[in-house]
């Protein structure tokens, strides 16, 4: 399914049955722990994926099609440091024309299946001052200025009882999950930094006034993705992690310019940390307590 700029909000919204009949006929009942989406660049995590499973996002109604680069557009089903996973290779964003409703689909898809839990990573511009490009860093809260709700359709509307005001007190990103991958990241000889993504809907980068006001706000990295996936997780009661890539530099002083090649290199480089790291965190994960 491809949207024009102007026809998102009239598409039909998507049919979880229908798109959940075309799965189970390649995965029959399988059973996700966590449903991984996988951003920019960070496909090769699918590669590692067990006894895998692939249906390409074309052929499962109501699926979003992306079409930027390093996204492929594939669900992988299969075991990762043996747990059950259904990963998300490829996003469709909300810049590609797409509402959070279309956007996070997939996300619903897995849930329905059984993952009680969502592991989320994308690739971001640096605004804290010590972060590098290449760097991993956990999310710990965000900032939600892409301003884009699941919750604002009126399917969610018709479909929601009782339609109540979503209050924040709850942590988005699981305490209990951010400690457990700080002491994996050191067992594995790096030091996982945390910090405030802030969304922005994209699809241009940031001006550098943009920069510093955000870096006011006390952002720590800006990307154009996450925050729709990890509201709808919570409102479907799972508990969420997300790892943000920084793949630039913001430099509010110094003119300087970003492109997606960049971006998708560096992605490709924290793999090297990212992929091992999420492959001994998931069976830990697994067994941690409420
Ligand atoms: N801004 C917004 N999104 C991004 C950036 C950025 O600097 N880098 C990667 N994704």
């Amino acid at each position: 399914m491809h949207p024009t700029q102007s026809d998102c909000q009239s598409l039909p919204h998507p049919d979880l049955n229908d798109a959940l009949q075309e799965i189970r006929a390649t995965v029959g009942d399988f059973s996700p722990f966590a449903c991984l989406i996988l951003g920019s660049g960070m496909g090769a995590l699918a590669n590692e994926i067990q006894s895998s499973k692939v249906v390409p996002y074309r052929e499962i109604p109501g699926f979003p099609l992306s079409h930027v680069a390093g996204h492929a557009g594939k669900c992988v089903f299969g075991y990762l440091g043996g747990v059950s996973v259904f990963a998300l290779a490829g996003r469709a964003h909300l810049y590609e024309g797409w509402e959070p409703q279309h956007s996070c689909f997939p996300l619903r898809c897995a849930a329905a299946m059984g993952a009680t839990s969502l592991i989320v990573s994308n690739a971001s511009g640096g605004i804290h001052p010590r972060f590098r490009s290449g760097q991993v860093v956990a999310i710990d809260d965000h900032i939600d200025w892409m301003q884009r709700s699941p919750f604002c359709s009126r399917h969610h509307r018709e479909t929601t009882r009782p339609l109540g005001l979503h209050d924040r007190h709850d942590a988005l990103y699981d305490a209990r999950w951010l400690d457990l991958a700080t002491q994996e990241a050191l067992q594995l000889g790096f030091s996982l930094h945390r910090g405030t993504y802030l969304a922005t809907l994209g699809p241009t980068y940031e001006t550098r006034a943009e920069y510093r006001m955000f870096q006011k706000w006390g952002a720590d990295m800006v990307g154009m993705s996450t925050v729709p996936e990890i509201v709808l997780a919570k409102h479907l009661q799972m508990r969420s992690l997300a790892f943000s890539i920084v793949t630039n530099v913001a430099k509010p002083d110094s003119p300087t310019k970003t492109d997606h090649a960049e971006v998708l290199d560096w992605s490709q480089q924290a793999q090297q940390q990212l992929v091992p790291l999420i492959e001994k965190l998931l069976p830990r994960m697994q067994q941690s307590p409420l």
